[in-house]
């Protein structure tokens, strides 16, 4: 079965467009403030939806009205709501989010309920996952979550992609555990040098963390585009070029589609390229979860520069 799977976090995004970031001290004056959506687990979640794949959130909100919003908002997206947890008297993960004009943010999050999705919460789990199930998981959930939910998937043959974001510094000493588990793993240029301890290129920094147990790896590179490594080796990804007003959230533009992709059957090399454009579109408009593309924009975007990049 086509599926995607995300046991993950769920938060209200507050955000606010700058001048510039604020430095430690100092009051900036910006923008209204947006409520959105958010989490990086929703936003994954919401990602591979609107590519049109079926997918299956596991998370927990607060009894509070941005628990309300973060339910509407999934209910909206046609994310089943089954395995959404609510948990009393705790309030729903917040995120602060400042973007200034270059599109660059800060962000600071305050986890409310999601610290407290349990394994409790996974009993539904087994029975959502098969052989084509892409289990997509990060790390805005307690870590002894991820890693019963990472088992479950190993359990039942699935493919448990691990975005090992955001990477605490130092790096948990049983994050070597939870990557024992994991077959893909996403992540971003700072998390591949902390996780590796190297500063080799890029290509070979991504071969040397498969050493630490995903069968494949993917690191995104921004502006840069992303470069993976698999059993047959590895390759360099050129990125999508756009103009960018707003990066939040293009990292789980494009592990959501990187997923969905995945879950479809397209190879490693394809669904890493489809990943990049579903991260750069994200980039091009504001917010994390709104900016995500839908199927037929992801389509044409990268039909329109394909043909491009062969004229
Ligand atoms: O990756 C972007 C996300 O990180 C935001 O939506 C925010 O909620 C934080 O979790
Ligand atoms: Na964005």
């Amino acid at each position: 079965m086509t599926r995607v799977v995300v046991v993950g976090s769920a938060n209200l995004d507050l955000g606010v467009a700058v001048p510039h970031l604020p430095a430690p001290g100092e009051t900036v004056l910006g923008d209204d403030v947006a409520a959105r959506p958010g989490g990086k687990g929703s936003n994954q979640a919401v990602a591979a939806r609107r590519l049109g794949v079926e997918t299956r959130f596991f998370a927990a909100i607060g009894d509070d009205r941005f628990g309300d919003d973060v339910r509407a908002a999934l209910a909206a997206e046609g994310v089943p709501l089954d395995h959404l947890t609510t948990v009393e008297g705790v309030a729903t993960g917040v995120a602060l989010i400042v973007v200034d004009p270059e599109g660059e943010n800060t962000i600071v999050v305050a986890p409310g309920a999601n610290a407290r999705l349990a394994d409790g919460a996974l009993a539904g789990l087994p029975a959502a996952l098969d052989q084509g199930t892409v289990l997509v998981l990060q790390l805005e959930i307690p870590p002894a979550t991820c890693l019963a939910a990472a088992r479950h998937g190993r359990a039942a043959g699935a493919r448990v992609l691990l975005n090992a974001a955001p990477l605490p510094d130092p790096v948990p000493a049983d994050m070597t555990v939870l990557l024992r588990e994991v077959d893909v793993l996403v992540v971003n240029e700072g998390e591949a040098l902390r996780l590796s301890g190297s500063t080799a290129d890029w290509p070979t920094l991504a071969a040397a963390l498969r050493g630490l147990g995903p069968d494949a790896v993917v690191i995104t590179l921004g502006a840069q585009g992303a470069v993976h490594a698999d059993a047959t080796g590895t390759a360099t990804h050129p990125a999508y070029p756009v103009d960018a007003v707003d990066t939040t959230g293009a990292g789980d533009s494009f592990v959501g589609a990187l997923a969905a992709s995945l879950a479809e059957g397209l190879p490693l090399a394809e669904a890493v390229r489809r990943g990049c454009a579903a991260g750069a579109l994200a980039t091009t408009r504001m917010g994390a979860q709104s900016a995500l593309p839908t199927r037929p924009e992801l389509d044409s975007f990268q039909n329109t520069h394909e043909e491009l990049s062969h004229a």
